[in-house]
Parts: structure tokens; sequence; C-alpha cells
């Protein structure tokens, strides 16, 4: 199949092309992300592959279906960014990931939350700089916490089996809670997970009822200083809030991969440029928070996957019409 390739990186590239040999398709790399004034140069493509930055809404898909694309497939496993019901309008396919590396993003998460409690990322620049100091580098111990894993689906259950070895108390909550997890982890209700947990970890998707659902009305419910680490989807968080229960001390530790306005800055080198976005650059002041750019998954082993099932995808549909990953409303 005639592929177009948005928002394609060196690595997406490298792991696309090697994976493509028993597949055979034609795949054309682009750079820009997807978006209204970018499509055009996926017209024409009876396959289109996006990221997680790109914007597929209806007027893209529209777009699309207009020059005959019949199939948007996602190399990730959300898929909030494509409109799924402008894509069902026009028959066309949506297929995605659904399950390359949940391990790639569980360790991460763990990393994220050790570098953050034992501050071995300051400890790096001191002795960089010859600085062999230790003071203001306390840490604490996972065996002396309540961990709140928020989503148990396969990267929440994977977190709480990563993390059952530290010795902390696991609390989990789901709207369907997965009878795996109960050998390492006790589900609570809300309220109980809110108030008891000293560490929460978001592994829920992005959906209407999952956006912002740490605002201003369901903060004060946490614990005071509590470490929250978002690797799942930055409009989890209402970033503005979260600024301002930072500044209070309500929240002691943040550690993202994922931010809500991301798409128009994450996977760029702006190093040269003028901050723009004042959340963000507010968020990178504070010591006690730590930002990566959305690269919780990014293993050779979930790229590997990624490719595979992604190529994978477009020719089950080629040949077949059907895709066992395809995802409707
Ligand atoms: P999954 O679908 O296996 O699990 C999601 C879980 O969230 C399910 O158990 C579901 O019941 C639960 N859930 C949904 N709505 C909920 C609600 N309102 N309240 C409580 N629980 C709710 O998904 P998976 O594979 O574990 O991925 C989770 C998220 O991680 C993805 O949606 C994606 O946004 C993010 N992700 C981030 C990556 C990164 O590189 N940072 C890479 C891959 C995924």
């Amino acid at each position: 199949m005639k592929i177009a390739i948005f928002s394609s990186k060196s690595y997406d590239r490298q792991s696309l092309e090697r994976y493509n040999m028993p597949f055979g398709h034609e795949l054309t790399f682009l750079e820009p992300r997807l978006s209204p004034e970018t499509v055009a140069l996926g017209r024409g493509f009876p396959g289109v592959c996006i990221f997680v930055n790109d914007n597929c809404n209806a007027e893209v898909v529209a777009d699309l279906a207009k020059h005959g694309t019949k199939i948007i497939a996602t190399r990730s496993a959300g898929y909030n960014q494509i409109h799924l019901a402008t894509a069902k309008q026009h028959g066309v396919m949506v297929a995605r990931v659904p399950a390359y590396s949940p391990n790639a993003v569980s360790e991460f998460t763990l990393a994220l939350i050790l570098t953050l409690g034992r501050k071995t990322h300051k400890a790096y620049n001191r002795t960089r700089e010859f600085n062999f100091e230790i003071a203001g580098l306390e840490g604490f111990e996972l065996r002396d916490k309540t961990v709140g894993v928020f989503g148990t689906g396969k990267i929440g259950q994977m977190v709480i089996k990563n993390l059952s070895g530290f010795g902390c108390r696991l609390l989990a909550y789901d709207k369907y809670p997965n009878e795996a997890v109960k050998q390492w982890a006790t589900y609570v209700d809300g309220p109980t997970f809110a108030r008891e947990s000293d560490i929460i970890t978001l592994h829920c998707p992005l959906t209407p009822e999952t956006q912002h659902i740490l605002n201003q009305e369901t903060m004060p419910y946490l614990k005071d200083g509590v470490f929250i680490v978002n690797t799942s989807r930055g409009a989890l968080l209402d970033t503005n809030t979260v600024i301002k229960f930072l500044k209070n001390g309500k929240i002691g530790m943040l550690a993202i991969d994922v931010y809500e306005e991301e798409a128009d800055y994450f996977y760029r080198d702006l190093s040269d440029k003028v901050p723009t976005n004042d959340e963000l650059a507010r968020l990178l002041t504070f010591p006690n928070v730590l930002v990566t750019s959305h690269m919780a998954f990014l293993t050779d082993h979930a790229l590997r996957n990624i490719a595979e099932t992604t190529l994978g995808n477009f020719a089950e549909f080629e040949k077949t019409g059907q895709c066992a990953n395809a995802v409707s409303e």
C-alpha cells in the first residue's frame, strides 16, 4: 500500500524501513505534523500513518477521505487525536497499536519516580561540575510510601507489578477492576485513593470523563505534598491548577512525560527560541518538577512492535478490508 507517514523522525524511518521487508509497502516519510495546514501532503495516499501529536480532526479526516484515504493508522495506543465520528461517516478505517510495550511505559514511570525521589538528576548535574556535595539531595524510600495507580489496564497493571518489588503499599483505582492486579494491590474507592496515596500515577486514557481529572475541585482531596506522575495524556491534568498547587506546596513533586499543549513543543528542538508557552516555562522553573517529552514508549523493543503492528495493520486492511486493531467510537 502507498502510505504517507506524518511526524516521522529518524527512529521511525529506521524501524519502519527495517521491518517493511515482508510487507512491501511504499512508504513516504513526511516530517510535518498532520494538521489542516499540512493535510494536502497526505492527499491521494490510501494509507495515512500518524503519531500522538498529529491533529486528525474532523476537517482533516474528511479531506483525506475525499482524496482517497481508506485507512488512518496511528503508531500509538491512544487515539484521542483522531475524529472517529468523521472517519466512520466517510468509511475510513482507524487502527492503532494496542500494546506495543507496556513494560516500556511502566519502566519509564518508575524511572521518573526514582529520579525525583532520589534526586539523581541533580546529582548528575552536580558531579559533572565537580561538585561532590550531597547536602540537599536527601530522598525518600518507596517502602515508606503508599502509591496509587489510577487506571489498571495494560500499563497500570505492569506499573503495579514492577512497584510490588519495592515494598510500598499499593492502591488501585479503575472503573473496571482487573483480577490479576489484586495479588499486588488493593482496589479502593475514589476518596480513599485520593486521601491515602503519597504518590499518584495516572494510567487511564484521555476521555471526556478523565479530561482534567485533577482540577480545582479534586486537588484539595489529595494528600498534602502528593507526588503526581503522568505518563498518559497531558490533558488529564489542568495545568493551570497544577501550577497553583505546586506553588502552595499541595503538590510536593510532579513528573510528567506528557503536557496538555505538547503538540506545539514536544519532539522539536526549540533550544534557541524564546519560550512562548508561559505555563510550560513556569513548570520548568520548579526544582521539584521533572518534564520529559512524551518518550516513555521509546525503547528498541517498543519501536519494533510499533513498526511491525502498524505495517501489519495496513497489510491486513489491504488484503481483507478488516483490521483486528481497528478502533471506533
Ligand atoms: P488500557 O486501555 O489497557 O488501560 C486503561 C485503563 O484505564 C483501563 O483499565 C480502563 O478501565 C481505565 N479507565 C478508563 N477510564 C477510566 C476512568 N474514567 N476512571 C478510571 N479508570 C478508567 O491502556 P494502556 O495501554 O494501559 O495505556 C494507558 C494510557 O497510557 C493510554 O491511553 C495512553 O494515553 C498512555 N500511553 C502513553 C505512552 C507514552 O509514551 N507516554 C505510551 C503508551 C500509552
